[in-house]
């Protein structure tokens, strides 16, 4: 992402500075998981019921994932621009409710939730908690000098096997899985009134393509073109359980979000309220 103030593609700080630290209704506040013991060290197909068995990304080609529904109008997986794949409901829910489990371990520390300052003084509504590597307007580090200092907690190897899952599903394309190799994870909370303005993911020195993986309320995900915040732009449906995976020609495409609607996640994602969305990168440092 680049800087909103001096004009460019711009996460949205318009809803002002002061927000609270995550509470218990935010669905973040809760638990004591353990992701890496839960995960352990093999690398399911997450889309798979079958947990402690190795995924390997070419398990999971060919595999569409079930039209996830709420109860009236299936949504198929839709190619929305070239390299950029939406599939509904790829994470069943159980994976969800892991996932879950682990972004509240992540919100815990070394480095808390937060919402990053902009260069400008702008603060974005979104609150992020970073893995691998910290991002802060507008490069990566290892600590959080931001906030406190810290350095960040590992990128997991299970989400980078998650991440080769997620590509090889939606490219069908067993080399561009096999060579994914995420290092960084921005996990990103959203409240009811949370939002992100018209942004690119650039700080990468990687052209690999970005995952996206979104859990609990509903949002509407604008996903634009790469030459500017306008149109044309597509503007779709998450839900919890949903991936998105935007690369090749649709990498640097601009992208945010609009809108969250409150109370849309359904107890099954082990979310109480809000969104909570993490997006996996290479970023070629
Ligand atoms: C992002 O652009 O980094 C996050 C997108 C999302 O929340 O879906
Ligand atoms: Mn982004």
């Amino acid at each position: 992402m680049t800087g909103p103030n001096g004009g460019r593609d711009a996460p949205d700080p318009s809803d002002g500075p002061g927000r609270d630290a995550p509470g218990p209704s935010d669905g973040l506040g809760r638990g004591t998981p353990e992701p890496s013991k839960s995960h352990g060290h093999t690398a399911p197909d997450p889309s798979k019921g079958h947990w402690h068995s190795p995924p390997g990304p070419s398990k999971s080609l060919g595999h569409t994932a079930p039209d996830s529904s709420d109860g009236l109008f299936p949504r198929p997986r839709s190619v929305v621009a070239p390299g950029a794949v939406h599939v509904p409901g790829w994470l069943p829910p159980e994976r969800q409710r892991e996932l879950v489990e682990a972004c509240r371990e992540w919100a815990r520390g070394p480095v808390p939730l937060r919402n990053t300052v902009l260069p400008g003084g702008g603060v974005m509504s979104v609150r992020t908690v970073c893995l691998g590597w910290h991002w802060q307007p507008y490069r990566y580090t290892r600590t959080a000098d931001d906030v406190n200092g810290a350095r960040v907690a590992a990128f997991p190897e299970w989400l980078a096997a998650w991440g080769r899952s997620a590509v090889a599903e939606a490219y069908g394309d067993p080399a561009a899985a096999e060579a994914y190799a995420p290092d960084t994870a921005l996990v990103n909370f959203y409240d009811g009134a949370a939002r992100m303005g018209m942004h690119q993911d650039r700080e990468e020195r990687s052209d690999a393509p970005v995952v996206s993986l979104s859990l609990g309320d509903t949002c509407v995900f604008r996903f634009g073109n790469t030459r500017d915040r306008g149109r044309p732009y597509t503007d779709v449906e998450l839900a919890s359980g949903d991936l998105f995976v935007f690369g090749g020609p649709s990498r640097y495409a601009f992208h945010g979000v609009t809108r969250v609607f409150g109370g849309t996640a359904g107890p099954a994602s082990g979310m109480r309220a809000g969104r909570l969305n993490l997006t996996l990168r290479e970023t070629g440092l």
